[in-house]
């Protein structure tokens, strides 16, 4: 199969060589048992690889089972990949099959690979060397024939660095690399792909497809796209959604895309601190604040939920808090009823928690949010549903807010 071919089989969109090398690499690969570690950001598209490695392999009508290491708790990780022995630990009711052994004869994707604690490391060394592996709680070895891609998002030199991850694992699970390249040294194919997701939320949501003017391809092209094309795709999912007007201006896209990465300092950094970007830090500490406060709110109603014995849970935090796009990234499951829109998110409401702070410390927090939500809303023009979704909380949350400072 040509490079082309793979794209267009598995929906790989890009014209940029550095995608074409990755593609072509993981072609040439795939015939072979040799393990392969694929790097690059988060949001970059990473599982394609195992995927066209898999099934362009003879193992390919063998599952292909997919791991995420980041998401086991490091307590049970030996025995969900590895499985257990009737018995092995408290509550181990019966034996269990682990992921390797169901991947027997195909593939394991053992995906944020560099967050592996270091005795399930020593495990997966083994396997990968000779083939075995142990049970939890059992002491007989047990032979299983799998390949191995493993993806990572961190720099795995300073994890060995730091005594974080085997050198010697690294190296045997690194015997190819293949890197993705970020979206933002592929600017040619941003509106490609602009365009694509475009069509696919068209046809999701039976809507006419979005368009950009020339200048928002422009903004689009110089964003630095922190969270890749799993972001981009996301934004363009919500602008589907929610713009009436389907061509999109320059203006209009703004409100989308975070001025701040909030929670991480721009990457680069000029020598004179230019008035606009101290600005821009002070946004930054404002919003990590904010959050932290967001945060204690919702831990100071775990405390007061198990006081008064009954426990109401926090809201979850979102799967990627560090992106305000991605706030809400889960892709409606009704497509009438978006869940960007208009659903109550705003647990904070139902509990006094400020009365449970020092009053000083109470006037600057107050003092800080009122400082956030002003800016916040004159970024977007004082449009409400905009700035409630860059903070983070509802519309109606911060109607009451606006109430409350006489933002009006
Ligand atoms: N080249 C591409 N063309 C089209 N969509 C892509 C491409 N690469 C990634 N995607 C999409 O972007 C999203 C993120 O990709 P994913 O593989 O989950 O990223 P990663 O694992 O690197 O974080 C997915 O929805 C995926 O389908
Ligand atoms: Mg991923």
């Amino acid at each position: 199969m040509t490079v082309q071919e793979v794209k267009q089989r598995f929906g790989i969109i890009g014209t940029q060589s550095a995608l074409d090398r990755a593609v072509f690499k993981a072609i040439q690969v795939a015939a072979t048992d040799i393990s392969v570690l694929v790097t690059g950001e988060s949001g970059v598209g990473k599982e394609n690889i195992p995927k066209i490695i898999h099934h362009l392999s003879h193992r390919k009508h063998a599952p292909l089972v997919a791991v995420n290491c980041g998401a086991i708790p490091e307590g049970t990780i030996d025995s969900e990949l590895f499985g257990h022995e009737k018995g092995a630990f408290t509550g181990a009711a019966g034996a269990r099959k682990g992921y390797f052994e169901e991947a027997d004869g195909g593939t394991i994707f053992l995906d944020e690979v560099g967050e592996l604690p270091l005795g399930t490391q020593v495990r997966l060394l083994r396997v990968l060397e000779t083939g075995e592996f142990i049970k939890v709680g059992s002491s007989k070895a047990q032979k299983v024939n799998v390949r191995v891609v493993g993806a990572t998002n961190v720099d795995m030199l300073e994890k060995i660095d730091k005594g974080q991850f085997r050198e010697d694992l690294y190296y045997r699970l690194n015997t190819v690399e293949i890197s993705l390249p970020p979206l933002r040294e592929r600017k040619g194919d941003i509106h490609l792909l602009f365009r694509k997701f475009a069509q696919d939320f068209s046809q999701k949501y039976r809507v006419p497809a979005v368009r950009l003017s020339d200048e928002a391809v422009r903004v689009l092209e110089t964003y630095r796209w922190p969270g890749n094309i799993r972001q981009l795709r996301n934004l363009v999912e919500q602008l589907c959604v929610v713009e009436s007007d389907r061509e999109i201006n320059a203006e209009v896209l703004r409100q989308y895309i975070p001025e701040i990465d909030r929670r991480s300092v721009p990457a680069r950094r000029d020598d004179a601190l230019s008035q606009s970007e101290f600005q821009t830090e002070r946004e930054i500490l404002y919003k990590v604040l904010f959050d932290m406060r967001n945060d204690l709110n919702n831990l100071k109603q775990v405390v007061a939920g198990l006081a008064g014995g009954s426990f109401q849970a926090p809201q979850a935090p979102p799967a990627e808090a560090s992106l305000p796009v991605l706030r809400h990234s889960e892709p409606a499951s009704n497509p009438e009823v978006p869940r960007y829109m208009d659903l109550p998110q705003d647990d904070e409401e139902t509990l006094d928690v400020d009365s449970a702070v020092e009053p000083d410390e109470r006037l600057s927090l107050l003092d800080l949010e009122l400082e956030t939500i002003r800016r916040v809303l004159e970024r977007h023009k004082g449009r409400r549903k905009n700035a409630a979704a860059e903070l983070g909380i509802s519309e109606r949350t911060l109607y009451r807010k606006i109430k409350q400072f006489g933002l009006d």
